[in-house]
């Protein structure tokens, strides 16, 4: 059933570009060029926009929150074990959205539960068909990821991120041709970067390293968190993900040459030349860089190693740099003969808070 492959997460990190193309499947309606989300058929949201998850959905929230911003709309991610509407401003008209991966997380539901006792809308955004989650919460909008095996997300990452920039659009004014095109375009590129081969040879390279770093700014911050998190489960290596401003305020002090630092920067704008100062930063401590990049800015000049990706939006970009960060982390375990499917001491799916 790994077709193949050595390990199911393998396997499930190659079928991302299928998944991705089923998250989109009828979702987008060219003629008018909108997104169609048939799922949410009856939600009309108009006010403020709150996620709960935990873990990898987390970081998918992140992302998710940060595109309704962008577009104007009041949202914001919390941990869901953090979560507590008598701190928070909820009320009935507040949407609050619970990203999970297998609908049973319990404190996601927790929150989910305590949210629509003050009042709020509840959406599910699962991949998990009549899961808890789906079936408490007001609405769902299913992922389509397929079934994950593999203890640590890779796919329905991906996918989450995918099924939350639909529902920003649809939760905002619409996609832009262009940010339509976009979209469409992310499985067939998710397929070129998985064609690349450089991940291995960075993982052989650093599996022997104190610590590995993560940075990133923007829509490729939750991406820094991700890329730490999966190197953490799967390798047991310390491994964190900083905010690349963030760099300076303290971590900056764990920097070495045997602490490698991944810097995710795509485009050339102000966010870019931001990230490249910080990676100017641990460059200067003799840190190795491996530089997630597309190449459009220069910092290739300033990179031990580059993973590179194919140049598109900021959006779809931290999409693909996610998937060079799965393989590094799948290469490192691989290595370090690790139970990479089922790692010590976690479960797929996460029952006691
Ligand atoms: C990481 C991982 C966990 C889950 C978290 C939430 O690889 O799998 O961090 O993301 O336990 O799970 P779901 O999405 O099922 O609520």
């Amino acid at each position: 059933e790994k077709s193949g492959y050595d390990h199911y997460m393998l396997k499930e990190i190659h079928e991302q570009p299928k998944a991705l193309r089923q998250c989109l499947r009828g979702r987008i309606d060219d003629l008018d060029g909108t997104v169609d989300l048939e799922d949410l058929a009856d939600l009309d949201h108009e006010g403020p926009i709150q996620f709960v998850a935990c873990g990898t959905s987390y970081h998918a929230a992140l992302f998710g929150a940060e595109r309704l911003q962008r577009a104007g709309v009041r949202a914001q991610a919390f941990l869901a074990s953090e979560y507590a509407s008598d701190r928070v401003p909820v009320d009935d008209e507040t949407l609050v959205v619970g990203v999970t991966q297998s609908g049973e997380t319990a404190d996601t539901l927790r929150a989910l539960r305590e949210a629509a006792r003050a009042g709020a809308t509840t959406l599910a955004v699962t991949n998990t068909v009549a899961s808890s989650a789906a079936r408490e919460c007001d609405h769902a909008l299913y992922i389509r990821a397929g079934p994950e095996i593999g203890v640590a997300a890779t796919k329905t990452f991906a996918s989450q991120q995918l099924a939350l920039a639909l529902l920003a659009f649809t939760l905002s004014d619409g996609p832009t041709r262009e940010e339509l095109e976009a979209l469409r375009d992310i499985p067939g590129q998710v397929r070129t970067v998985l064609e690349t081969t450089e991940a291995r040879a960075v993982a052989e390279e650093y599996v022997d390293a104190d610590a590995y770093f993560f940075i990133g700014r923007g829509y490729h911050y939750p991406v820094a968190l991700e890329g730490a998190l999966k190197m953490k489960e799967i390798t047991y290596r310390h491994a964190e993900g900083f905010a690349a401003g963030e760099l300076k305020h303290g971590p900056l002090a764990l920097v070495t040459e045997d602490t490698p630092v991944f810097a995710v920067v795509t485009g050339d704008d102000e966010t870019a030349r931001k990230t490249i100062g910080n990676v100017k930063e641990v460059e200067a401590r003799d840190a190795p860089v491996v530089a997630i990049t597309d190449g459009e800015s220069d910092v290739t000049r300033y990179a031990d190693h580059v993973l590179e990706i194919p140049a598109v939006s900021d959006l779809g970009g931290s999409v693909l740099a996610n998937v060079q960060l799965q393989l590094v982390a799948y290469w490192v375990a691989n290595l370090l003969g690790r139970s990479i499917d089922k790692p010590r001491n976690l479960a797929k799916s996460v029952t006691v808070e």
